[in-house]
């Protein structure tokens, strides 16, 4: 995902993290130093790039969201190391590295997920800029019901019971609205409550955010089957390994593809009221269905 923009805010994002997250030297160190292994040196920043776009659509300032994006990009990272244990997922590589557990070992990763989400949120209640108290509270709760049991807890434990099953694609669909879906929509809803955007705004990245979620999930189901390894980042077959419910075990890898796209022109007619001011967010959707990591 080669876009100017999304490097521009990627490395804005990776600045803000280090400076809220604890330092890896303070006690006790292995925790500090096993949630910076997952947050810091990797990541696309998809979701933290959405939130700043999003508040700069609506008509606020990207540095205003950086709170709110960075806590997103810790409760995104704690799910990857608990999607990717051995009692879930079961994988060894991430952001081309070994995983948590693999190098911290299955308790210290289970908790340094746990203090993830706890600091996403202590993130967005300690650095409310001033004036937008009550458009992070919104935010908050944006972030929250995204997270639960029905946003991305509720998929990820849809996803594990649908393993060596065959689901209908409506099933399927409501398993990526939550594990991935949800997190994304957020990310929108977010930036734009901070933007303090007209409700007509919220209700266009609203629906944005739902169509590129689920391409997002379906071209991470492609990845894992088509992708090369090094640049992925991951295990390429992960899902064949698992026996997991997707997109192209369901409805095949030519039709994934197709519906893939199909859901990234919804994305993009989504932002057709917003007219000029939506095309960062069309290059960005574009830019979900050709990338190759
Ligand atoms: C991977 O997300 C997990 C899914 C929800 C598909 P990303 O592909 O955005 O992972 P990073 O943040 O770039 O590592
Ligand atoms: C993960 O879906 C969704 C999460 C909520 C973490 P996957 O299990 O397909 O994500 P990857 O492929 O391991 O990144
Ligand atoms: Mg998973
Ligand atoms: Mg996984
Ligand atoms: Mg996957």
């Amino acid at each position: 995902m080669n876009l100017p923009e999304l490097q521009f805010y990627k490395e804005r994002i990776e600045e803000a993290l280090d400076s809220y997250l604890p330092s890896a030297s303070c006690t006790p160190e292995i925790i500090h130093e096993a949630m910076r292994y997952s947050v810091c040196g990797g990541g696309k920043r998809l979701r933290g790039a959405l939130v700043l776009i999003a508040c700069e659509v609506a008509g606020g300032r990207w540095q205003d969201a950086m709170p709110a994006a960075c806590a997103l990009e810790m409760i995104h990272a704690y799910s990857l190391i608990h999607d990717d244990l051995p009692c879930m997922d079961d994988d060894e590589l991430r952001r081309g590295k070994p995983t948590n557990h693999r190098v911290f070992g299955e308790a210290i990763a289970l908790l340094a997920g746990d203090a993830l989400l706890t600091q996403g949120i202590a993130t967005m209640l300690n650095y409310i800029p001033a004036g937008l108290e009550q458009a992070y509270h919104r935010a908050l709760q944006e972030l929250v019901a995204a997270s639960c049991t029905q946003g991305m807890i509720g998929g990820q434990v849809l996803d594990l019971a649908a393993e060596g099953k065959k689901l209908t694609l409506e099933e399927l669909n409501q398993i990526y609205r939550w594990k991935t879906g949800a997190l994304i929509r957020a990310a929108l809803r977010m930036g734009a409550l901070i933007g303090k955007g007209e409700p007509w705004v919220l209700e266009a990245l609203t629906l944005y955010g739902e169509a590129l979620g689920l391409a997002f999930q379906i071209t991470d189901d492609l990845l894992d089957l088509e992708a090369d390894p090094q640049l992925l980042g991951k295990m390429v077959g992960s899902d064949l390994r698992k026996q997991k419910a997707t997109y192209p075990g369901l409805v095949g890898i030519d039709e994934a593809h197709r519906l893939a796209a199909e859901e990234i022109n919804r994305a993009c007619a989504a932002l057709a009221p917003l007219a000029e001011n939506g095309k960062v967010l069309i290059e960005l959707a574009e830019a979900v269905l050709k990338r190759n990591y």
